[in-house]
């Protein structure tokens, strides 16, 4: 383990390389990496950071994601296969439809979604900024996809617009049932709930706090309560124990395993940087226009 610790640490400084980590990470590939963070926190760093390649660790998204923002960097996704559900729930010629039925409504498209999407969405979003930039959005109706869940929430945030929603949803974050929730609430009560917005807006409906990876992280951080459960995929205890060793943090359930996300690990990491493994490459044909949407993210939230 040490010796691939020290080989990665080698050849990122040989190739001029960043090694960019999701919250939903292996905790040793975590803990190797230069930036860990949620996709709004990720993507920022993609466009900044000075460097030659960028090792994604995480799932194909998100790698193309950084390389529409990165586009002379090398960009690296080190498990091909490393895919998101979710973002395969709707295609670009779905969007064309639900843009042909409800002329002139602008698209929002979550991140979690393919570049074909997002060229034929007008902005993009993650769960850490969907709320504002829905509202700063100019027009009374609103096309959200592929997350209905995601969409839900935003909606219940956002009472002045209709929403046309998508049926797409993770399969991980949609395990987590009402009943869960009341079940651990009774188990730990001085417990607070935190929850990802992929989950049912029922869900949604009973937890204390509702937000990305990052700010759950951070509302946990800030907290003066001793003990959370936590409603999102398991890779985020691995930060927050370490960093709050006197706070408790518990599943809301134990299926919250991204099996995409645990693909990665410290081996795929060092067969990236040394076999250039896997370059991601977007059409030109819909770089421009998905790159757009992105941009505009970046400005609005
Ligand atoms: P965050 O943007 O909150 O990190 O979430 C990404 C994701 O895929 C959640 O399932
Ligand atoms: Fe996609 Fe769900 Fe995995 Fe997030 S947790 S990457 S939405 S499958």
């Amino acid at each position: 383990m040490r010796e691939i610790i020290i080989t990665i640490q080698e050849l990122k400084r040989k190739r001029r390389a960043v090694l960019l980590a999701h919250n939903y990470q292996l905790d040793d590939v975590q803990a190797v990496a230069d930036y860990v963070g949620d996709s709004f926190y990720l993507s920022k760093v993609a466009a900044d950071v000075k460097s030659d390649v960028i090792v994604f660790c995480g799932v194909r998204f998100m790698a193309e994601t950084a390389k529409l923002l990165a586009p002379d960097k090398e960009v690296l996704l080190p498990e091909r296969d490393a895919g998101c559900p979710l973002a395969e729930m709707i295609t670009a010629e779905d969007v064309r439809r639900l843009k042909s039925e409800h002329p002139g409504t602008p698209v929002m498209c979550y991140v979690n979604s393919s570049v074909e999407v997002k060229a034929e969405s007008n902005v993009c979003c993650t769960s850490a900024n969907a709320v504002k930039i829905a509202a700063s959005l100019p027009g009374k109706k609103l096309i959200f996809v592929p997350d209905g869940n995601l969409g839900h929430y935003v909606a219940s945030r956002v009472m002045e617009k209709e929403f046309i929603l998508w049926p797409g949803h993770c399969y991980t974050h949609a395990k987590i049932k009402p009943d869960d929730v009341l079940t651990v609430r009774e188990k730990y009560r001085e417990a607070k709930v935190l929850i990802h917005p992929e989950c049912d807006p029922e869900v949604a409906r009973l937890a204390d706090f509702t937000g990305s990876t990052s700010q759950i992280m951070h509302y946990a951080e800030k907290s003066s309560a001793p003990a959370f459960i936590i409603g999102t995929e398991v890779g985020v205890l691995y930060q927050l124990s370490a960093k709050q060793p006197d706070k408790k943090f518990y599943l809301l359930h134990p299926g919250l395993i991204c099996p995409n996300m645990k693909k990665t690990r410290l081996e795929s990491v060092l067969a990236a940087l040394k076999d250039n493994k896997h370059s991601i490459t977007v059409e030109q044909a819909v770089a421009a226009k998905a790159r757009y949407t992105l941009d505009r993210m970046l400005e609005l939230a």
